[in-house]
């Protein structure tokens, strides 16, 4: 699926041949350049947009096939007996979907992203326990098969233009037909992929687009989902374009300047040969140009290719960075026989990166910590179809909780959600799905490159995980191998790693350039000592299980205690893990397993648990108590957070362990007024009471210098009496995609949170907004996350909130029987990005 990978040879042969085409140029800082095509990517005036990448998310229609069944299965697999199978003459593919006057009224109408594992209903089956106890796979082929079918008309205008459909990301084994002719197929659920359509699409009439889905295998032994659950576009540019992640812009920064090295790939897919040159112009992140170049114009044969660098200077540049995540772009012009054809808008940052042995990780010449999460894709909701907002919001919210990392576990992320880290300062260690030298394998890991290295959020690239049956072997140093010599080649810019949990020092450890540990199977000094010339981070680690409110593990239910106390045989307690690394300069940081809770492994507990407890935060995106131990020491801000909640009805004179996470000097505890006694915080612990239980008010005072800075109260609440509801954002664009993560809290008459509170609220949605999701992160539960009521779990749950295409007042109202509602107002305002009609 990757042309770039067979491509490339004829290119580089191209490029060198032609010898070095860059014409750098500077201008001064923030002056208008110009040239109209320099002030036109300044944002002065437009030029002629010769290129569209129209989004083709909406109005598709989702219809289930099945695995074993032709029949059920729009025919699929099912002509043998006749004359020609599905694949025996052109045009004749899927045939029957295929077809423009099919019939599509027992379809659904769906929109992208959409997975349709989580529509489907629980299932307690011993083989689902990875997936979440979702029935997909071989065993279930009548809800493992998903077919889309979306028609759309282009004009006989677009005759003479090359087009091609862009899937990020579609879960699984696709099958992809145009007008009745197989266009390809793609493997990896995770792996972007193109088709050019050009030659197969019907100009000024209907176009019929069906993508048959297999979700019988999975990839991973997590929640994985089904369907096309990321974006697909459909793209139109001139003869003579930038092909699909053609720029590359890498720099180096030094005497107070940076030096951009931008690649830009030109492809001729038309007959003529024009005279063309490419123009690059930067703009920085108040949008003024600061540095533009372009090549000597020359002849780019027909049906060829072109490779070119050119080296710009931006003085004094806003580095980039987790605390100022300053955004740079490049525009790039191309231009064939003196008009301008193509331009595509790159966004990156300019930054250093650098790994030392003994001192860690280093950005922009400053140590960093890497305080970091692992997180699979999934939400609370919506499965793993999010829409980009919900990608914001949780990269957000690690970092309210301090952490400055994000490990995407265990395959290529969205592109979204690397937009989301470069915007809001996340460093991201970028993770390939499987290890594999094979053609396959070095296509996902190479288009995993190729679209995300102009992302400055990420500064390392991870070839795989727990790879145990290769790791410690030569199979595994030869593997990493194949992949570094990729990632270099594509890549000069970052550092290698694998995730290896145990063979340290073995196999493939010495191939990669940053030693990953996964948890403590083996002595990290010891591997630091023996290797004085290899950085090292903790790739994964923690595992703390942990449910958001509880505290007290509970089997029957799949319920364990939050204190900072439970964790698998092979994994730790996020003190004792963080207090390990925050001690050893050496190390660069780690990941913590895992930032949000994720359908699928349920450790300890199986079925009716259906959720993992990993998370810092559960899958809705509420803290649990250790949200606040990272916070504590990760963030800069003072934390004082006293738990657990004070509603022991029944439990009055037991002992209760109280805690508290502070990074401040010295806290002292208050029951209903009475001292309980102060305590000094010692650096990466927690304080802890025992307590005999009273109803009323526990206080916690934390001081600094002998002044109280903080207090914090848990009280015994009355009764529920009402909802309170809040939307993460006020506003809202009114573009069919954008949504917003309102939750709910259970409050008493005073307006207090009653936290164990499991009110069953019915959420009702007006304006011009739909209903996309609830959630209440509750491990065990097995509502429907597309009903439109939840239960509250410990006091909370979630709706997510679609935006449609009109503007105005969205309101969401909460209500449950016998309690007063809640009401969350929203703006909806702006304008949809271009779209296929
Ligand atoms: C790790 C693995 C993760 C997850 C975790 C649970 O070994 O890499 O994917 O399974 O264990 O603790």
């Amino acid at each position: 699926m990757d042309n770039w990978t067979r491509r490339d040879v004829v290119k580089t042969g191209l490029a060198a041949s032609l010898g070095a085409w860059a014409m750098p140029g500077r201008i001064p800082d923030g002056q208008p350049a110009g040239d109209p095509a320099e002030r036109a990517a300044a944002g002065d005036a437009p030029a002629a947009a010769a290129r569209e990448r129209l989004l083709l998310d909406f109005g598709w229609r989702f219809h289930l096939g099945h695995a074993d069944d032709p029949l059920q299965d729009f025919g699929y697999g099912g002509d043998r007996a006749q004359e020609f199978s599905e694949y025996g003459k052109t045009g004749e593919f899927m045939r029957e979907p295929s077809k423009p006057d099919f019939d599509v009224s027992g379809w659904r109408e769906v929109d992208l992203p959409h997975d349709w594992v989580v529509e489907l209903p629980f299932e307690n089956a011993a083989p689902l326990y990875n997936q979440g106890f979702k029935p997909v796979g071989r065993g279930y082929p009548a809800t493992s098969i998903g077919w889309y079918r979306r028609s759309f008309d282009l004009p006989a205008s677009d005759h003479g233009r090359r087009l091609s459909l862009e899937f990020d990301g579609v879960f699984r084994d696709c099958l992809v037909a145009l007008n009745g002719v197989y266009l390809g197929r793609n493997l990896s659920g995770y792996a972007p992929f193109r088709f050019d359509i050009t030659d197969l699409a019907n100009y000024g009439g209907a176009n019929v687009l069906l993508v048959r889905c297999d979700a019988t295998e999975h990839e991973g032994w997590f929640y994985e989902g089904a369907g096309i659950y990321r974006h697909a576009w459909l793209v139109k540019t001139a003869p003579v374009h930038v092909p699909q992640w053609g720029t590359f812009v890498a720099s180096e920064v030094a005497g107070g300047a940076a030096t951009l090295t931008v690649t830009t790939q030109v492809e001729n897919e038309g007959g003529e040969a024009p005279v063309c040159r490419v123009r690059s112009v930067v703009t920085d992140p108040a949008g003024r140009v600061v540095a533009t170049a372009a090549t000597a114009p020359a002849r780019l044969a027909a049906w060829s290719g072109r490779e070119q660098t050119q080296r710009l200077t931006v003085r004094a540049p806003e580095l980039w960075s987790v605390e100022t995540p300053r955004l740079y772009r490049l525009t790039t012009v191309v231009e064939a026989g003196g008009a301008e054809v193509d331009r595509t808008e790159t966004t990156f940052g300019i930054r250093t990166l650098r790994f030392d042995p003994d001192r860690g990780f280093f950005l922009n010449g400053e140590r960093v910590e890497l305080k970091g999460t692992c997180n699979h894709q999934d939400h609370a909701g919506v499965g793993s179809a999010l829409p980009d907002a919900l990608q914001a919001y949780r990269v957000q919210r690690l970092k309210d909780m301090g952490s400055n990392a994000y490990r995407t576990s265990h395959n290529p992320p969205t592109a979204e959600l690397l937009d989301a880290c470069d915007r809001l300062g996340m460093l991201v260690l970028d993770e390939n799905r499987m290890m594999s030298p094979s053609e396959e394998g070095l296509s996902q890991f190479s288009r995993l490159i190729r679209r995300d290295r102009n992302h400055p959020c990420v500064f390392a690239w991870s070839i795989g995980n727990e790879e145990w049956f290769v790791q410690g072997a030569e199979r595994g140093a030869l593997i990493a191998a194949a992949m570094k010599r990729l990632a270099r080649r594509l890549d000069p810019t970052r550092l290698v790693t694998e995730a290896m949990n145990g063979d340290w020092g073995k196999g493939l450890s010495d191939v990669v350039d940053i030693q990953g540990f996964n948890y403590f199977p083996g002595d990290i000094d010891a591997y630091h000592r023996d290797h004085p010339h290899q950085p090292t981070m903790g790739t994964e680690t923690a595992s703390t299980v942990s449910t958001r409110g509880i505290y007290a593990n509970d089997p029957a239910r799949g319920y364990l205690s939050a204190y900072d106390a439970n964790f698998p045989p092979w994994a730790a307690t996020a003190e004792r893990w963080w207090s390990y690394f925050d001690q050893r300069p050496f190390l660069a940081g780690g990941f913590a397993w895992t930032g949000f809770d994720y359908r699928g492994e349920p450790t300890p507990y199986q079925w009716p648990c259906i959720s993992s407890h990993f998370g810092i935060l559960d899958t809705c995106g509420f803290a649990k108590d250790n949200f606040y131990y990272y916070q504590a020491w990760w963030g800069s801000e003072p934390v004082l957070h006293l738990f657990p909640h004070w509603n022991w009805a029944g439990k009055e004179g037991q002992e209760i362990e109280v805690w508290v996470h502070s990074n401040l000097e010295r806290v002292e505890l208050f029951l209903n007024g009475t001292s309980l006694g102060a305590q000094d915080v010692r650096c990466d612990t927690h304080l802890m009471w025992k307590v005999p239980y009273a109803p009323g008010s526990l206080e916690a005072r934390g001081s600094r210098g002998g002044q109280v800075v903080l207090t914090a109260k848990r009280e015994t609440t009355g009764a529920p009496a009402r909802l309170l509801l809040a939307a993460d954002r006020e506003a809202v664009a009114a573009d069919g995609e954008d949504a917003a993560v309102v939750a709910v809290t259970v409050v008493d008459a005073q307006g207090r949170e009653v936290p164990v509170a499991d009110a069953l609220v019915t959420f009702q949605v007006s304006g011009p907004a739909r209903l996309i999701g609830v959630g209440n992160g509750d491990p065990s539960s097995h509502e429907s996350d597309k009903d439109a009521s939840r239960r509250a779990f410990n006091g909370r749950c979630v709706a997510i909130v679609q935006a449609t295409k009109q503007t105005g007042e969205i309101r969401v109202e909460g209500t449950a029987p016998g309690l007063a509602p809640g009401v969350a107002m929203i703006q909806a305002a702006g304008s949809a990005r271009p779209a296929v009609p």
